[in-house]
């Protein structure tokens, strides 16, 4: 959704919040702003468009100051316009305020704002928090702020600034995310954490409710007034991982770093021939042994994750897996009891329909483990117990080392779940893991080679449509290039299991039609598969296909093949997405779009 990050230090802030702006510009691109203070002046610039379009536009260095607030704008109330666009400010001009969520009583309290003589400016939700704030005011912005927040319904990550008050911030929360970033003489209010990285790694988790003051030198945190302890995280990540360093693309950085994010991911978590999870698994080997059921919830990429870990859990583990839209999870009256597992992948760990669900979870006593990528967020708090993706900031709009490495850590927990209700036979655990080992260098040596998908995504350029099938654990991985295709280029794309396609899709298919088909080798759907290709063929249909490398076979009745490495059925839908991704990423780019910001959508759904 919207992101935000303020400044209050020593030094100039306009530049530093331009500067974590860039970095949290995955989060929303319709319009953006700064404000600051300085000579008893609160100073604007804002306007439509992504920031560097903006930057054209408006100088930002003009804006003198220490002290500062910024925000990146996906809107949610009121259009796209300049107007609507964030910093909002009170009658006066005082009182600065950016904003990411919804306030669900803005026009009762816009109502009653306006017969109070506010003027407006703006058609947002946003903008009556500023008034409020302003009718609250009596010479303390901490006060005016809390009690403000008694009359709001609805999400909100708030920074606010006053004009009386020049060396303060103020930040709160309730159900959207917010930290605070801890530096030498300066301090900051963010979204995420990418966008303090380079002046800090210091961060403070604000929880629902509570109301941060920041000045240069301090940072108090209070709940009801009064002031609490708050423990301080330090952030591992390298700041260059929230860089391009090179590349034209987050998206395609973020591909390339695959092999390392996987190799990570996997750091510490084999051992002895089998995988170990001590440091981090607080559920204990009796719990998981007598577990029945597991439920997996997710939006997304991540649920499409969460089917292949279904099918990966129940293969191996011999375990009935259910995966769940959590939008849709969290609205069922959902059957669970003391032996049913709820697992949420997320890679934000912020995503506010995930975030419900496993609250539904828990108050109905099932225990909650999640995958997530980002330490600390929301999801990782309110779990039981966390397995953390080391993917390192995902910045691209589109998910990609994400959806991969929540793949190794289902196939990680696959494993152990199989140690622990002994459904493998120890030679058969060591292969997995043996071949599980290879993953990280078998995508180095496919991403080495990438012409013939630069070639392939030729074909797609201008097509409207396209088509991916799949079976088995391959099944979802159609379901993802068909998302990623869509999502970066706008090609519509519908992904489908295979031998499903008869039922309806088939009659789609004509000259005009790429058909991606997941052919790799199995001894289970491999031959269908074939059957399927030949059904796209005899109605014309383009025929892509990935297959297994060394298999003849398929090239005889494919219009392309790409090789992937042989490797096991179960672990081939982590190296064979690699080439969806790429063909996503290879079609934005040849129809002159930007893969990082595709129009509508933003990285952290914060808001239902
Ligand atoms: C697609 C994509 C989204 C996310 C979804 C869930 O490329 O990125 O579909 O997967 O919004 O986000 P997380 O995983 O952060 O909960």
């Amino acid at each position: 959704m919207c992101g935000i990050i303020g400044y209050v230090g020593n030094k100039k802030a306009s530049p530093i919040l331009f500067e974590g702006l860039k970095k949290l510009e995955y989060r929303g691109y319709d319009s953006a702003g700064i404000c600051t203070i300085s000579e008893n002046k609160t100073l604007v610039e804002k306007d439509i468009g992504k920031l560097d379009e903006i930057k054209k536009k408006v100088d930002f260095n003009s804006l003198k100051g220490n002290i500062g607030l910024s925000h990146c704008r996906w809107a949610t109330h009121g259009k796209v316009t300049k107007e609507n666009a964030h910093p909002h400010f009170d009658c006066k001009n005082r009182i600065s305020i950016v904003h990411n969520g919804i306030i669900e009583n803005f026009q009762e309290l816009k109502d009653y704002l306006i017969k109070k003589d506010h003027k407006f400016r703006s058609g947002t939700d946003t903008e009556v928090i500023a008034h409020l704030i302003e009718e609250n005011y009596k010479g303390n912005i901490e006060n005016a702020v809390r009690n403000s927040l008694k009359k709001i319904e609805g999400s909100y990550s708030l920074g606010v600034m006053c004009l009386d008050e020049p060396d303060k911030l103020i930040a709160t929360r309730n159900e959207s995310p917010l930290i605070i970033g801890l530096g030498k003489d300066e301090n900051f209010i963010a979204s995420d954490v990418p966008a303090i990285l380079k002046h800090t790694n210091k961060v403070i988790y604000l929880e629902n409710h509570e109301i941060a003051v920041l000045t240069k030198n301090d940072v108090k945190i209070k709940l009801d007034k009064k002031k609490i302890k708050k423990t301080i995280h330090k952030i591992d990540w390298d700041s260059e991982l929230a860089e391009k360093t090179g590349y034209k693309h987050f998206m395609l950085k973020e591909i390339h770093e695959q092999p390392r994010a996987i190799t990570e991911t996997l750091n510490g978590r084999l051992d002895h021939g089998g995988v170990d999870f001590r440091k981090e698994l607080k559920f204990s080997e009796k719990y998981l042994k007598n577990l029945d059921r597991i439920i997996i919830v997710a939006c997304g990429t991540s649920w499409h994750a969460a089917l292949a870990g279904e099918f990966m859990l129940e293969e191996l583990a011999k375990i009935p897996v259910e995966v769940e839209y959590a939008s849709e999870f969290r609205y069922r009256r959902p059957i669970i009891d003391k032996n049913t597992l709820v697992i949420a992948i997320s890679q934000s760990g912020e995503t506010a329909d995930t975030l419900a669900a496993i609250r539904e979870a828990k108050n109905r006593n099932a225990k909650i483990l999640s995958i997530v990528n980002s330490k600390g967020s929301s999801i990782a708090r309110e779990s039981d117990s966390v397995l953390y993706t080391y993917a390192g900031p995902e910045i691209g709009v589109a998910s990609t080392k994400a959806f991969t490495t929540q793949l190794i850590v289902l196939y990680l927990f696959t494993l152990l779940m199989s140690s622990v209700r002994k459904s493998l036979k120890k030679d058969v655990m060591k292969g997995l893991i043996e071949n599980l080992r290879k993953i990280p260098l078998e995508m180095e040596a496919m991403l080495n080679d990438t012409k013939s998908i630069k070639k392939i995504a030729e074909i797609y350029k201008e097509k409207d449509h396209a088509l991916f099938l799949g079976r088995g654990v391959n099944f979802p991985l159609a379901l993802e290039g068909a998302l990623k295709l869509k999502e970066v280029s706008y090609i519509h794309a519908e992904g489908y299991p295979a031998a499903e396609m008869k039922h309806g899709p088939i009659a789609l298919i004509d000259k005009k039609m790429p058909v991606m088909v997941i052919a790799t080798k199995d001894v289970y759907t491999y031959k269908k598969v074939l059957g399927n290709i030949q059904e796209v063929k005899a109605r014309g249909g383009i025929v892509i296909a990935i297959a297994t490398e060394g298999d003849k076979q398929i090239g005889k009745i494919s219009d392309c093949v790409i090789y992937i490495p042989k490797t096991l059925y179960i672990l081939s839908s982590i190296l064979a997405v690699v080439p969806m991704q790429l063909l996503a990423y290879y079609v934005a780019r040849d129809r002159k779009l930007d893969p990082d910001k595709p129009r509508n959508l933003s990285k952290s759904v914060t808001v239902e």
